[in-house]
């Protein structure tokens, strides 16, 4: 089994570029389907995550190429009664094939979707979208089947703001008959890169970005394209975060300042100094080296990430006092907390609330890594502390960070995986 082992008391110190945003690419992947035709991708990340989409979109009968590192998808001949496989279920993004197939041949069938354990993860408002949209739906034995005549426009609103349900509503939305209205949908940038990709290939999709959206039918959605999609905001969070957490300076480029603006508020607060620039952002570290404490809440955009409550826990147990931290998107987000209380944290929970005594010296541990985000924190949390920690389960880390054992080592970091 592959180990990474990490020396403790390291400094994350320099300049990296941060990849394109992997849930932009899980979405923007399965989308091509409604195509039908030849698509090039640009700043698609290499993870692993895109590498199973890529597997599944393969084996139904699409085309890939990667040339230049521009990815291109021929979804001309996808066999519309592909027979998903189990590959499907490791993977929450393979919800977006749902939407896709619905969308390009009203008619799918499809195990339910699985993902990093975190939280019950429903697709209650998933399948009211389909319902309100005019699809049959039957769920037997873990399958899905979705089918419909002819999609036909509606007025939804979601119950819960949810990214995925958002994203399979455009999906979905956009070659059913008349106009859709989408009410409290979720206002993620990877959201509005989505609209912005189906734009491209020839649907009308207004109001991304805010509460509502409004979908057209467009007669034909086939546009070849060329589409470039956004930077990563988590991956530059958690490289920013980790900066202050091991007192470094760091200048992150490709990157959407505007994306991140809850991480810098939070960042700032907590003492570092931090430029924006119109691609980049620098992180210096506080003056007087301290970490001040902070009051976190998860929140949908543009409130601070759920993905990056894992990454900023560390950083809080060298703050100068105590923090708290409020999970209010997951019910199941703390599961790696034992690991850090073996490695010395003083961290309490109750519910979906954590106070993390700030001040403490970690020590290091052999630690198996619960799921992608957490697995980067207790990454983090190993370069914070006195000595050797050892993680196993690292393919974890890969659903997400691109190269991140290079761009770690570019950050002066020393890494050796066993
Ligand atoms: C996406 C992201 C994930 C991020 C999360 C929240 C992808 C591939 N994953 O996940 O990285 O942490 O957004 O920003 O883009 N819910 C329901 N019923 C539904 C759908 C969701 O109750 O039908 C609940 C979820 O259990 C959760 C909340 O709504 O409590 C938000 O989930 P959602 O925004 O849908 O997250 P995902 O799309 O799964």
């Amino acid at each position: 089994m592959e180990k990474l082992i990490i020396p403790g008391n390291q400094i994350i110190n320099g300049e990296i570029t941060i990849s394109g945003a992997k849930n932009s690419a899980v979405a923007i992947i399965p989308a091509c389907i409604i195509a039908g035709t030849k698509i090039h991708l640009e700043n698609i990340p290499k993870i692993k995550d895109v590498y199973i989409l890529l597997e599944i979109i393969q084996d139904m009968g699409a085309t890939i190429k990667w040339e230049n590192e521009i990815l291109t998808i021929d979804t001309t001949n996808i066999n519309e009664k592909y027979v998903f496989s189990s590959l499907t279920r490791k993977i929450r993004a393979s919800v977006y094939f749902m939407g896709s197939f619905l969308s390009r041949f009203k008619n799918v069938e499809i195990p339910m979707p699985g993902g990093c354990e975190i939280g019950l993860r429903p697709i209650d408002q998933h399948l009211k979208v389909f319902k309100a949209l005019g699809a049959d739906i039957k769920i037997n034995k873990g399958i899905i089947k979705l089918k419909a005549n002819e999609l036909l426009g509606n007025f939804i609103y979601l119950d819960i703001v949810s990214v995925g349900a958002t994203i399979n509503a455009m999906l979905a939305a956009i070659t059913a008959k008349g106009r859709t209205i989408l009410e409290n949908v979720s206002k993620e940038p990877e959201v509005v890169d989505t609209a912005n990709f189906l734009n491209a290939i020839g649907a009308s999709v207004q109001g991304a970005g805010t509460d509502t959206i409004i979908i057209k039918r467009k007669k034909y959605i086939n546009n070849a394209t060329h589409y470039s999609i956004i930077p990563d905001r988590i991956e530059a969070g958690t490289y920013m975060i980790g900066t202050v957490a091991t007192k470094g300076n760091i200048t992150i480029r490709n990157v959407i300042p505007k994306h991140l603006g809850a991480i810098i508020a939070k960042l700032k607060e907590a003492g570092a100094k931090i430029i924006c620039g119109e691609d980049y952002i620098t992180v210096i570290k506080n003056e007087n080296n301290l970490i001040n404490p902070l009051d976190i809440r998860t929140l949908p955009y543009p409130g601070f990430p759920t993905d990056l409550q894992p990454i900023i826990v560390p950083m809080l147990i060298k703050a100068n006092g105590t923090s708290i931290v409020t999970e209010n998107i997951f019910e199941n987000r703390f599961g790696y907390v034992g690991a850090l209380r073996r490695m010395g944290a003083k961290i309490k929970t109750e519910g979906k609330i954590m106070i993390i005594e700030g001040m403490q010296q970690l020590t290091g541990a052999n630690i198996k890594i619960p799921d992608l985000r957490a697995g980067m924190g207790l990454l983090l949390a190993g370069l914070i502390a006195e000595d050797e920690t050892t993680l196993t389960g690292i393919n974890y880390i890969r659903r997400g960070y691109e190269n991140f054992e290079d761009k770690l080592l570019k950050l002066g970091i020393n890494l050796r995986s066993i």
